[in-house]
């Protein structure tokens, strides 16, 4: 460890432009609002963005190894304010103490300055689930928060029921049954290859503990949830423990690992079930929705690039695709679960503009469905890249317009949010009021400003989709984010009054 801890973040693309650390916590009542908020809307929109409090001691710090900062957007009567905080893991904690950057590389606690308990940055989702704010971070337990205030109440193993040392940032949730459906994988350590499933009920009981062996220690970032079945996506960025000994990195991209869809019944199963389907090798991004047909056959909807989406960890000879020329498209996987051969078919491109972060109407998630929203990146939009390319900062696929993707009629709706302007990743909230019309509502999208460089949120109605219905100013910058969630109003008051 040097002897004097850095006093400025390395001049590196991720932590420049808008991509500068935020390191602000507090709040701001009465956001400006251009246009009008329907007074319908009631909720609190969660995001959390990596934001590091300290510089790092690894010079090149990959973007998302920052310390988990949750934004709460309270939107209440057509106004909506804002309040900003930490969560206080271990790590966030012994820094502040320490007032210098303890924790070393990316999930390579051989790295680190000091010995932690637990490593996580609870900085890749925050969902609402039985009364509590849980912020995700694949690597680790939750940490659990106030709905309200945002506290950090501390390590979350949903009192003693969680039997891995991980968690996914990706967990999702049944409408019909009410349940969380989750693993965690290396769910035994760093470097193991076992993969844990399990289900929590509503009340936050678990429930169908399955242990599986994976093909490879690589990264299970998010997966897929039917009404009958779970779908495990290999990423092939691969882990060895030897290399983290030696202080390199924890991934490392392997061109000749194949894409694994590793698919398990939901209920009753055994380790023995688990069935792993190969693809090309490919990197897989984000799920969709995923749900059984009329056959039984099982459709996942994800984001798939031919490419290293994560770049910044190469493969063995140093190889990694230049960051512009990555894309990733909707694609559907077709799979019969019962098929004896774990060839995959060459999925089928649902759209084929660069997209990621989609999001669905959750009430129709694991089921049918038709409506996709994502954000997109389309050149050709008169995004004014010339004058905002000093101001980007990097580390981060930028996306410059918001879609929606309807299945039934194969037709993309954009909206453009403007000339100086990238999305971070949606929410979709319902409208009130009965309808339960799948898709009808609003979008509401974080957007980064690179004319002013502060942060605006917009808000879409999807009647209406090309143009914003209102747009909330913001205080400050924002930086990247990754995910969040819309939690309604009434949802909220019933976990306060448990
Ligand atoms: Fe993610």
């Amino acid at each position: 460890m040097a002897a004097e801890p850095r006093s400025a973040f390395p001049d590196r693309p991720q932590f420049s432009g808008f991509m500068r650390p935020c390191r602000v916590e507090g709040e701001a009542s009465n956001l400006e609002v251009l246009g009008q908020i329907p007074k319908e809307i009631d909720g609190v929109f969660y995001r959390v963005m990596p934001d590091p409090q300290l510089p790092p001691f690894i010079e090149d710090d990959p973007w998302f190894n920052g310390d988990g900062n949750i934004s709460a957007f309270r939107i209440h009567e057509g106004r909506v304010s804002f309040q900003q905080r930490y969560v206080r893991t271990e790590k966030f904690v012994r820094e502040r103490e320490a007032q210098r950057a303890l924790l070393g590389k990316y999930r390579n606690k051989f790295t680190d300055a000091v010995e932690f308990k637990i490593r996580t940055t609870a900085n890749t989702n925050i969902v609402h689930f039985n009364g509590q704010l849980l912020a995700l971070k694949e690597d680790a337990p939750p940490y659990a928060l106030d709905p309200l205030t945002l506290e950090t109440k501390g390590l979350y193993d949903f009192d003693g029921q969680l039997p891995s040392l991980t968690f996914t940032a990706h967990p999702k949730f049944d409408p019909k049954t009410g349940e969380m459906v989750c693993f965690g994988y290396e769910a035994r350590g760093d470097g193991t290859p076992d993969v844990c499933y399990y289900s929590i009920t509503p009340d936050g009981k678990f429930a169908e503990t399955v242990w599986l062996v994976a093909p490879v220690v690589a990264m299970i970032h998010d997966f897929a949830v039917t009404e009958n079945w779970v779908v495990f996506p290999i990423i092939p960025q691969v882990c060895d423990l030897e290399r983290m000994k030696q202080g390199g990195e924890h991934w490392q991209w392997s061109p000749e690992t194949p894409m694994y869809l590793g698919v398990l019944p939901r209920r009753g199963a055994k380790s023995t079930d688990v069935k792993w389907f190969r693809y090309t090798n490919s990197f897989p991004g984000h799920t969709a929705n995923a749900y059984e047909d009329q056959n039984g056959n099982l459709r996942i909807d994800l984001g798939l690039s031919d490419k290293n989406a994560f770049f910044w960890w190469p493969d063995a000879q140093g190889n990694a695709p230049e960051p512009s020329s990555i894309r990733s498209q909707l694609v559907r996987f077709t799979i019969n679960p019962l098929s004896a051969n774990l060839a995959l078919n060459e999925p089928q491109v649902l759209q084929a503009d660069n997209s990621e972060f989609y999001r669905i109407d959750d009430r129709f998630a694991m089921a049918p469905y038709r409506h996709t929203f994502f954000d997109m990146m389309d050149p050709t939009r008169g995004t004014e890249f010339p004058r905002i390319a000093p101001n980007l900062g990097g580390g981060y696929p930028l996306y410059n317009c918001l879609a929606h993707f309807d299945n039934l009629t194969g037709e993309t709706e954009v909206y453009f949010p403007g000339t100086t302007h990238m999305v971070q990743e949606p929410v979709f909230i319902p409208r009130s009021g009965g309808s339960s019309v799948e898709g009808d509502g609003y979008v509401l999208v974080l957007v980064n400003n690179y004319a002013n460089m502060s942060s605006e949120l917009h808000l879409v109605d999807t009647k209406d989709f090309t143009r914003a219905q209102a747009k909330i100013l913001l205080p400050v910058r924002l930086r990247h984010g990754l995910h969040g969630s819309w939690v309604e109003g009434k949802d909220l008051q019933q976990s306060a009054a448990a």
